[in-house]
């Protein structure tokens, strides 16, 4: 059973001081042993001495070593079934336990897919009791796939500096061999792939927090590892012909919040500023789909937020609808700002995730919410590794808020200008 409640995270700041409020609040009720359904009101009323007891003791002091793969190199084969098939499930922000994250993790375990990912933020600060309720204690709602499960961290996990991320999360998280054999998530990064396409897990989240005090003023730039780059360059071969799906926590383009260009800048000294590659990210509590971007110096990248996976959603407010002017420099297409319920008098949107399937050079994606598909995108790679859109259709019964034709989102060639 879910031990919170969504009110606990409404209108919750990606601030951290009221991440550590909030898990303060939180722990003071399981430990006077008060049945945790929690109100907004509860984060009104900042426990100011208790945010600060939390602050010092769970943020201040090194941030947990960057990890290595050891006894393996971190890229798994990923094995099709026996229709030649291979689905992964994917949710990002998920890690609330609230009924709303046990549905959707319940939704994607119905899935039954060969692996399924979560991309980060395990809320309020990723501490030990926050992995345990959502991804290890007996019955936690996060869903196995038949071949493993994977985590890479958001920024939320470096609230409690990535201890529990990397001592306790990683090592349930794995991938079963060719011969049954089960090799663990040794890193914050992995990669599966096939014959044909490569999908790559990538840790934004170590450099997305910087120095305590310090880092609400400035904000870190998310850039990735120079050992990932390293396994990025030595052990995993990009130059090669496989298509190629990034995933991370953190945002390339946006055209609600800010971005966060410097992977993809980092990556463009490995793999080149031609390569297109589909990006899925969350960090941003929504669903939305954007046209190909490309910064200067970056690579070009067809992305999708799906950061609605169990985080209230935010709608009805100015913020869910982007300006003009900012949906068409960043390329938003697609979002859903529909309202599922109000939440008190809040109204929240709906939660989701994604489903992809690869069949030999095609790969199909389906993003989903609680009870239907939003839009399905179908993509092949040639035998150069150049991905192709073929196909995408938006659920129009929804009344999804779609800013541009479908296509865009796959980016066919005469329709690009047009969006710029
Ligand atoms: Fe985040």
């Amino acid at each position: 059973m879910p031990k919170r409640d969504i009110r606990e995270y409404k209108n919750l700041s990606r601030w951290q001081s009221q991440s550590h409020s909030r898990t303060q609040s939180s722990i003071r009720k399981r430990k006077g042993k008060v049945k945790v359904i929690n109100s907004i009101g509860d984060f009104l009323n900042i426990n100011i001495f208790g945010w600060m007891v939390h602050y010092f003791k769970s943020r201040f002091g090194p941030k947990h070593k960057f990890q290595n793969y050891t006894s393996h190199n971190g890229v798994f084969q990923m094995i099709p079934d026996d229709r030649g098939e291979i689905k992964i499930s994917i949710a990002a922000d998920w890690g609330t336990n609230t009924e709303e994250s046990t549905n959707i993790g319940q939704l994607m375990n119905a899935e039954h897919s060969d692996y399924t990912i979560h991309l980060g933020d395990t809320y309020f600060v990723g501490a030990p009791q926050e992995i345990d309720s959502n991804f290890i204690s007996p019955g936690n709602p996060w869903p196995r796939g038949k071949s493993g499960t994977f985590t890479i961290p958001g920024n939320h996990e470096f609230y409690s500096n990535g201890n529990s991320y990397f001592d306790k999360l990683l090592p349930e998280m794995y991938a079963v061999d060719n011969v049954g054999k089960k090799l663990t998530q040794e890193a914050s990064y992995f990669c599966l792939e096939t014959e044909h396409w490569r999908v790559l897990g990538l840790d934004t989240g170590y450099n997305s927090v910087g120095r305590p005090i310090i880092e609400l003023i400035f904000s870190p730039n998310a850039h990735l590892e120079e050992t990932l780059l390293t396994w990025l360059r030595e052990v995993v071969n990009l130059k090669d012909n496989k298509g190629l799906i990034l995933l991370t926590h953190h945002q390339y383009t946006s055209s609600f919040d800010s971005r966060f260009p410097k992977p993809a800048q980092q990556l463009e000294k490995i793999i080149g500023s031609e390569k297109e590659v589909i990006w899925l990210w969350g960090h941003e509590h929504r669903f939305a789909v954007y046209g190909k971007y490309q910064v200067d110096g970056g690579i070009p990248a067809f992305g999708r937020c799906i950061g609605h996976g169990g985080m209230p959603i935010e709608v009805g407010s100015r913020k869910s609808i982007p300006r003009k002017k900012k949906i068409k420099r960043f390329g938003l297409v697609l979002t859903d700002n529909r309202v599922r319920e109000f939440v008190d008098d809040t109204p929240v949107g709906h939660n989701g995730y994604a489903t992809l399937t690869i069949r030999g050079n095609a790969l199909t994606i389906e993003h989903k919410d609680e009870s239907t598909w939003l839009m399905r995108e179908e993509w092949t790679v040639d035998l150069n590794g150049t991905i192709a859109g073929k196909d995408a259709v938006v659920n129009s019964c929804l009344g999804l808020l779609q800013t541009a034709p479908a296509k865009f989102a796959i980016g066919l060639p005469e329709e690009e200008s047009k969006l710029k």
